[in-house]
């Protein structure tokens, strides 16, 4: 073939690289469903535990098989004491930055470090599923002087990680929406965390390994990175006022509205109407109405790029909910990565299933067949 004839899908937009049974996205219409329940069910009437059961496990679990894996989870809720060296060394690291080291040191201790059997992964990864809430919160008081606060086990997912932030009691309405939230977040098919992790067990590499890239890839403001850029842009608006004229200014410099845009999605992401809900509910009831206000007041001023394409993704209301749960902006994306081990899991799991190495092609564009020249001789 000639190199005039190769067609390059830059970013493998539209690619269908493999098939998956997980997660089905329909971006035209803003549908998402796990393992065929729509996300709009789930959201409402499952869990953070069930979800995760129903990602690795392929179908909702009976209650006896709800308790067995909820019992797995909370037994894995500890950490090697020499995690909490590795994290008290990175310390001033963007929290982020902080997990992926951690996560990566992690793969040394775990009991089935010499296993890459699918079972040993769904374990492994069960395990992470619970001890990256424990790095998170660890990581964020151990930062600020303060020793890290243990797990309880009377407590759900979402409710232990609220509780390890402060200690403090979280309430029941704090904890739903924290579990809600883990729910939207579980999995997204082959989003660029995901194809991360897909594409380090393509070379038959562990779990530890993929999850470790699938943080990095994660960090990035393009991906999980945008609720804690939207947060500080809503800090930065001020008053709902100010949103028209803050949106403009950006768009007239070419830069990117945070929140709003995806690449699959084309019509408005459908985890993003039930933050929107949590933000209206929390933001009154915390006598901090202007919250929602302003980001309505965002969504307005890009009511004109919908025609495009351009609608509000699941990040645009997560940062207010955090932050109005006293969450600290730079733990965001770390919240994020807590509610996506399962969709990791279960993605690392169907490659190993089928597995193959993934390596596409780059088209060349430098120079060819250049003569080597002695560096003595370089003018
Ligand atoms: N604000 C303003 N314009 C935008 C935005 C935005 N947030 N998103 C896309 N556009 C515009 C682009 O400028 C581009 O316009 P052009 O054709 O005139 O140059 C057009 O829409 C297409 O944009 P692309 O970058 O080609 O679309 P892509 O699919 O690659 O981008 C992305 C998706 C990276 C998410 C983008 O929409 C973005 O940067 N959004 C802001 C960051 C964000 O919210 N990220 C979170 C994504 S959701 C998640 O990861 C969970």
């Amino acid at each position: 073939m000639s190199t005039e004839d190769i067609t390059i899908h830059r970013g493998l937009s539209g690619v269908y690289f493999d098939r998956s049974a997980t997660t089905f996205i329909d971006g035209k219409e803003g549908v998402l469903e796990y393992r065929g329940y729509n996300i709009n069910e789930l959201a409402v009437h499952s869990t953070f535990e069930e979800t995760g059961y129903l990602l690795i496990h392929g179908e909702l679990p009976t209650q006896a098989q709800l308790d067995e894996f909820t019992a797995e989870l909370k037994a894995a809720r500890e950490l090697p004491e020499q995690i909490f060296d590795v994290i008290e060394i990175v310390k001033d690291s963007h929290p982020m930055d902080a997990l992926r080291t951690a996560v990566s040191a992690l793969a040394s201790f775990d009991p089935d470090r010499n296993d890459n059997s699918i079972e040993a992964t769904i374990h492994k990864g069960m395990r992470l599923t619970s001890q990256v809430p424990l790095i998170v919160m660890a990581h964020h008081n151990i930062r600020d002087g303060r020793d890290p606060i243990k797990p309880r086990d009377d407590l759900n997912h979402a409710g232990n990680f609220l509780y390890m932030m402060d200690g403090k009691e979280p309430s029941e309405q704090a904890i739903d929406l924290m579990d809600k939230d883990f729910v939207l977040h579980a999995d997204h098919g082959s989003n660029a965390s995901a194809f991360t992790a897909r594409v380090v067990a393509g070379t038959a590499a562990d779990i530890h390994g993929a999850v470790t890239a699938g943080i990095a890839a994660l960090s990035g403001p393009s991906h999980g990175g945008a609720a804690e850029n939207v947060m500080q842009m809503a800090r930065e608006i001020g008053k709902p006022e100010n949103a028209a004229a803050y949106v403009q200014n950006l768009l007239s410099n070419r830069q990117r509205v945070m929140g709003f845009g995806h690449r699959v999605y084309k019509a408005e992401d459908p985890r993003a109407g039930h933050l929107r809900e949590g933000v209206k509910n929390l933001s009154a009831e915390m006598g901090q109405p202007e919250w929602y206000l302003i980001l309505e007041a965002v969504v307005k001023a890009m009511q004109p790029y919908a025609r495009r394409g351009i609608h509000v993704n699941v990040d645009f209301f997560a940062g207010v909910i955090y932050y109005l749960n006293g969450v600290p902006q730079d733990l965001f994306v770390p919240i994020f990565a807590v509610g996506r081990i399962p969709g990791w899991t279960i993605q690392v799991v169907e490659q190993f299933e089928h597995n193959i190495l993934i390596r596409p092609l780059l088209k060349y564009t430098g120079d060819r067949e250049l003569k080597y020249v002695p560096i003595s001789e370089r003018g």
